[in-house]
């Protein structure tokens, strides 16, 4: 058993291929639990739709960032969580919370890392004029999108997109990808070398 937490504040397109993934018996682990900051997050009800237990953790509803902090921390920890994947979770983790869980924190961005980095990541490349994009799973440490890259997938700017063309064109490469990185954790293939990511059998 390998519990896996997702953490997702909007749509939930890549919780919903990790669940497809895990269903077809290709994630070699188990989504035990998704958390949102977002209580109208509709990946809560692709959860509660595939009768994942799910639970909303949101700043509003604490004194202050600390609290915070320490109830994100006492979930992810009652549910013995191994790996923690932030799937469209648009809030920065504070140091705390990284540090509770050396090394089993990743997070899938939209651009080819370190290009990029932050919200909009599409629009920005778009708007660079840059001729290929992708995508980046990384590891999460204290800086924004700059933890040790495990993998990328690169796809091309195409004469005519719009950003919301290209964002499209990069989802679908997050939905094969993100599935395949989580593999290879559960399967304890993933080490690191310094900032570089070492890939068993790869
Ligand atoms: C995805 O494109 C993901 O890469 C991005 O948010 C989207 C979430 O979509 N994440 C970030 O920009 C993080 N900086 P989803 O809710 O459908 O999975």
């Amino acid at each position: 058993m390998y519990p896996i937490a997702v953490l997702a504040s909007g749509r939930g397109s890549n919780l919903e291929a990790l669940i497809q993934a895990q269903k077809a018996g290709e994630l070699k682990g188990e989504i035990a639990l998704v958390i949102s900051d977002n209580p109208r997050a509709r990946a809560l009800e692709k959860a509660a739709r595939y009768g994942i237990p799910h639970q909303v953790i949101e700043p509003a509803a604490f004194p202050d960032r600390e609290t915070f902090d320490e109830a994100l921390i006492a979930c992810i920890q009652q549910h013995r969580i191994q790996l923690i994947v932030l799937a469209g979770y648009m809030r920065l983790l504070s140091p705390r919370v990284i540090r509770a869980f050396p090394r089993k924190i990743i997070n899938i961005h939209p651009s080819l890392l370190p290009a990029f980095p932050g919200l909009n990541a599409q629009e920005q490349a778009w708007r660079y004029g840059v001729k290929y994009s992708g995508c980046t799973v990384h590891f999460v440490d204290e800086g924004m999108d700059t933890g040790p890259i495990i993998a990328q997938r690169v796809v091309p700017v195409l004469p005519g997109d719009t950003p919301a063309d290209l964002a499209d064109r990069i989802l679908q490469e997050e939905h094969r990808l993100y599935p395949q990185v989580v593999r290879w954790l559960a399967e304890g293939r993933i080490s690191l070398e310094g900032r570089k990511v070492i890939i068993k059998g790869e």
